[in-house]
Formats: structure tokens, C-alpha cells, sequence
């Protein structure tokens, strides 16, 4: 334990202040733009390539400067000079957090200077050269130059991994599939239910596949289970068709042409057949959900290529950069911390809806649940001791247009307070033309990216300023159904716009969010890079096993509501 006691922040004047203000809080964001005619600019700022748009966010000058003071109070940038100087700030595994360490380029000033050692290790020096080795296969798989058992080139990578072993890849491959070589795929399997792998699996042809087993650990159950599963799946599809007999040697030699690994644990890799030649390393200091820009993206530098992965990581260290010289004031990841926490904290909002305008990123919600959840959902501080405050929202969301036909309802009109993070790019990857139209409201030859991005600005301008009963009643509607019809408005945005999804963008947005997080986590005074929390629920599922699987003294010692759940289970399984 290196840290000291966290600063309390509800002890802090600024902390009474924003409690005094949102005492009867009653926002005016019409007024406020009325009176303003600079708040818009006045609250966009540049990470980046991100365009950030607060404007729409509940927030004065007033309120955004109590928020800096207790940024100021809690020492949000002295910790990130401490994390990304290697300090042990993940206190309760006394490990070093420097996922920034894996975006830092080859070459260049840096801070910190090179050589970065850290717990006696050059870190620059480890990064690259892990990098170099991923690069080296991945091209080797691009090109053809490694094929399988039978010499067929690889056509699918199947990653097999879960939590940050799996949530990073998936999404940053879903994102630029338009950057993905023609005649590859990725799939990526996760789950312990065994139809994810089956379906997975199912129409594919052995001879060219490779699976990808990433597991920070190689400890992880599930991961380890889909491995046997998909290992168990190759010797039989090589077996029926006749490319492999059932000697060691032979299936030994399809493991080490179709099974590669990313791991911390290079001798567990190893245990499992796997040659620690194709394995690929990271370290403790890497989170699991930190670690899409490690070697467990793997299976995205393979589908993309190293030069689309090189802008990736530039994407990250630029936002990390962003983060480390700009002041607070302008510092959008530490704007955007402070506004959740005034938010969660004073305004009482539970969750957070993440609404990507870009269909790419559709699985940038799920992402963000690992990262920010399994971050800061914790009830005690980096000492021990209990938190003073709420801390972890919930995170959420799906694309839009799809989320505007579903739940946008609960966040217009809805009782709870949803501050929601509105995310678009000006150029899409195909910029197709309505050529028909609908002769009314759609125009032939209507752009149809421009009619997504109106129902981008049209649906933070309707929560910022909703529709007032009068303006109901001016349309005509009948006084019974005005209440209906009325938007309160003030509920807020934060509008995130980029020139287009490139890969450099792709890990901008990763970076941003991730220092939110640490913002808000600095601020909570809790270890946002351990995840204790996820625990007792393997543990007790090993012990349950047995149980489950029919063994009547185990099912015995569970309690009585487990116990009648298995026996029912029991009874209903075929
Ligand atoms: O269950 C939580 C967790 O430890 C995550 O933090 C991690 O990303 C995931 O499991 C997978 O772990 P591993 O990469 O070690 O298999």
C-alpha cells in the first residue's frame, strides 16, 4: 500500500457548495442559452480529434467551478502523474496501472522519460517488443505465410476469452470492420454456455482456423472450458477429414498450427499445449479491461493490420496526452468525471446511457460496462475504509436510431434523471443516397448519413429543451392530452463528434472514457483498477458444480432456496 488515506470529498467546502446548489436545483437550460450567447462555445472543447460538446449539460460557471475545486482538493492530475509513472495505485493487488505505457510510441519525447523503468523493468522496451512479436505473426497470418495443419491459409481467428479478454477485441473489430483484410474474420467466443462456441464454430472449416485463447490469467473458467472445447472441435473436424490421426504427435502438431495464446501466464499457456513461441505477453501492470491495446487484441491486428493498429494506439496516447498537459479547465476526461459525479452524486442520476450515432459501435455500450462498472462499483476506498458517497453509475445504451425507438421514451419523459453521451461521426464509411425517397418528407437523392445525423442533433435538442405545454396548445392539441405531449426538457447531453471512425478515433474514445473513469474513481477515493466484486460468484460456482451435476451430498450442504432451485433444474434436464 503506497497510497495515502483519500481525501474525503464530501468534507470538502467545494462538495458543500455543489450540495448547497443542488438543493432545489431547478435547471434552466432555455434560459440559460437565452442569456448566454456564448455557452455553446464556451463548452466545447477538443480532445483529439473529439469535438466535445457540455453545453447541454446541467452545468454554470458557478457549478463547473466548485466541480474544478474538488478535482483540485482530490488531486485528480498528481494521481495520473502517479499512475503513469508506475506508481502501485491499484493498492489492493500492489500493482502498478500503466495501461498508458502500452500506446507510448517507439520513438519520441516523453513523459516519462525514457528509459521508464518500473519494478525493474524498462516497460518502453517490454511493450515493443511484445508489439513487434504480435505484428510479426500477424502478418505472417495476413499474408498467408502461416497456414494450418494441412497448409490452407487462415480465413477466421476466433478469439476465446471473456470479460477484458473479449469485450475490447469484439468491439474495436466491430468498429473497423471496414479496416479489415478481405477474406479474414474474426469471431469471438465467450460464454460458458456451450451454444455460443457451437454456433460459432458450426460452419466452419477447421483446416483454416485459428483460435486466439486470451486470458490474462489462463485461469479463467470459462476461457479455459471453450479452449478444451474448440480443441476437442479441431482434432474431430481434422480427424473426419482425414487430415489428422489420433497419434500425440499429430494432434500436437494442429494445437501448435491452429491455437496461438495471449497470457500473463506463460506457463499455464504452456501446460496446455500451446507453444509458448506463440504465445504473447503482457503484464500485471495491464488491467483486464484496460487491455484492448495490449497483445490481447491480437485478433484485431491480425484482421486489420499493423498499420491500423499503430493509428489505434496514436489514437489512445494522443487523448492520453490531451489528458496529461491540458489544464482541468479544458481537460474534456476530467470535465466529463466531474459532470458524472455532479450528476450521480448531487443530482441523484443512477445511470448513464452511452448512445453511439454509428452503427460501428454498436458494441461500444457493452465495453463501457466493463470499464466503467467493474471499475467503480466499489464500497470502500483505496484504505479500507467505507466510501462517503455513492459511487458507479450504470452504464448503458445501444445505437441510435435503434435506442430512439425503444427506451429514449424514459429518458424524455421519464422521472429519472439520465445525463446521456450522444457519439457521431461526420463522414461514414458509406455514404449511401436515398435515390427514391419517400416524395415527401425524404427527398430523392436524400444523403441518408445527414438523416441519421438530424435525428443526432434533433434528440439532444429536444431533451436540453423539451416543448412547453404552450407550445402544445399552439399546434392545436386538445387540452386533454397536452400534459401528455409536454417535454420538460433539461435533461442532459454531451454531444461527441469526430471526423469518422477511424482506428485512431476508435481509441481516442477508449482513452477518454477510460481517465472519466479515473477521474471519477480519484475523486470517490476508491481503487478503480481492482474487481474483488466479481469473486465469490466463481468461487461458489466451483463449489455448486458437483451439485449441479447430480452429486446428493453437495446439493445437501447448499441452502434451502439454491437447494430447491438445483432439484428443480434437476428434474427438468432431459
Ligand atoms: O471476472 C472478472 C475478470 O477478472 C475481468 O476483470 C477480466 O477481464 C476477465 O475476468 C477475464 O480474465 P482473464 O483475462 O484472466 O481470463
Amino acid at each position: 500500500m503506497t497510497e495515502e488515506a483519500p481525501v474525503d470529498p464530501t468534507s470538502t467546502d467545494a462538495w458543500k457548495a455543489l450540495a448547497g446548489i443542488a438543493d432545489g436545483f431547478s435547471p434552466d437550460l432555455r434560459g440559460w442559452f437565452d442569456a448566454d450567447p456564448d455557452r455553446a462555445s464556451r463548452y466545447t472543447f477538443q480532445a483529439a480529434d473529439l469535438t466535445v460538446d457540455l453545453s447541454k449539460g446541467l452545468v454554470t460557471e458557478e457549478i463547473l467551478g466548485h466541480l474544478l475545486q474538488l478535482a483540485k482538493d482530490s488531486g485528480v492530475a498528481e494521481r495520473y502523474e502517479a499512475m503513469i509513472s508506475g506508481e502501485h495505485i491499484n493498492v489492493t493487488e500492489d500493482r502498478a496501472v500503466l495501461h498508458t505505457a502500452l500506446r507510448r510510441p517507439a520513438t519520441g519525447e516523453l513523459t516519462p522519460a525514457k528509459p521508464f523503468v518500473v519494478d525493474g523493468e524498462d516497460v518502453d522496451v517490454e511493450v515493443h517488443k511484445t508489439l513487434d512479436k504480435v505484428f510479426g505473426f500477424a502478418e505472417k497470418v495476413r499474408s498467408g505465410a502461416w497456414t494450418g495443419v494441412t497448409g490452407k491459409r487462415i480465413e477466421t481467428v476466433v478469439n476465446i476469452g471473456i470479460g477484458g479478454s473479449d469485450l475490447g477485441p469484439v468491439m474495436v473489430y466491430e468498429a473497423l470492420k471496414p479496416y479489415v483484410q478481405k477474406g479474414l474474420e474474426a469471431r469471438f467466443v465467450s460464454n460458458i454456455d456451450p451454444s455460443d462456441i457451437y454456433e460459432k464454430t458450426a460452419d466452419l472449416d477447421a483446416e483454416t482456423t485459428l483460435f486466439i485463447v486470451a486470458s490474462k490469467t489462463f485461469g479463467t473458467l470459462e476461457t479455459l472450458t471453450n479452449a478444451r472445447l474448440a480443441r476437442e472441435w479441431l482434432w474431430k473436424q481434422l480427424g473426419d477429414s482425414g487430415a489428422l490421426d489420433d497419434s500425440d504427435e499429430a494432434r500436437n502438431g494442429a494445437v501448435a498450427k491452429h491455437f496461438v495464446a495471449v497470457s500473463t501466464a506463460l506457463d499455464k499457456v504452456k501446460a496446455f499445449g500451446i507453444d509458448p513461441e506463440n504465445a504473447f505477453g503482457f503484464w500485471d501492470w495491464v488491467g483486464g479491461r484496460y487491455s484492448v491495446d495490449s497483445a490481447i487484441g491480437t485478433s484485431v491486428v491480425i484482421a486489420i493490420g499493423p498499420d491500423n493498429w499503430t493509428e489505434f494506439l496514436n489514437g489512445f496516447h494522443a487523448v492520453d496526452e490531451h489528458m496529461r498537459t491540458t489544464p482541468l479547465e479544458e481537460n474534456v476526461p476530467v470535465l466529463m468525471g466531474l459532470l458524472n459525479v455532479w450528476y450521480s452524486n448531487f443530482l441523484k442520476a443512477q445511470s448513464h446511457a452511452v448512445l453511439p450515432y454509428t452503427q460501428y459501435l454498436h458494441r461500444f455500450p457493452a465495453y463501457l460496462q466493463q470499464l466503467t462498472m467493474e471499475s467503480n462499483g466499489k464500497m470502500v476506498r483505496w484504505d479500507g475504509s467505507p466510501v462517503t458517497t455513492d459511487t458507479g453509475e450504470i452504464f448503458w445504451g445501444e445505437p441510435g436510431t435503434n435506442g430512439q425507438h425503444a427506451f429514449y421514451q424514459l429518458i424524455h419523459q421519464g422521472t429519472r434523471l439520465i445525463p446521456a453521451d450522444f457519439i457521431a461521426v461526420a463522414n461514414p464509411a458509406h455514404p449511401l443516397k436515398d435515390d427514391t425517397g419517400d416524395g415527401a418528407a425524404v427527398a430523392p437523392g436524400q444523403d441518408v448519413h445527414a438523416l441519421f445525423m438530424a435525428n443526432f442533433f434533433a434528440q439532444t435538442k429536444a431533451l436540453a429543451f423539451g416543448k412547453t405545454a404552450d407550445e402544445v396548445r399552439a399546434e392545436g392539441t386538445k387540452e386533454a392530452v397536452v400534459p401528455a405531449r409536454t417535454f420538460s426538457g433539461n435533461r442532459p447531453t454531451t454531444s461527441i463528434l469526430a471526423p469518422e471512425l477511424t482506428p485512431s478515433v476508435v481509441g481516442q474514445l477508449i482513452a477518454l472514457y477510460e481517465h472519466i473513469v479515473f477521474t471519477e474513481g480519484t475523486i470517490w477515493g476508491i481503487d478503480s483498477f481492482d474487481q474483488w466484486g466479481v469473486e465469490l460468484g466463481k468461487q461458489l460456482a466451483l463449489q455448486i458444480a458437483p451439485a449441479v451435476d447430480g452429486d446428493a451430498s453437495a446439493l445437501e450442504s447448499q441452502d434451502s432456496s439454491t437447494k430447491a432451485l438445483i432439484a428443480r433444474y434437476l428434474e427438468l434436464r432431459k
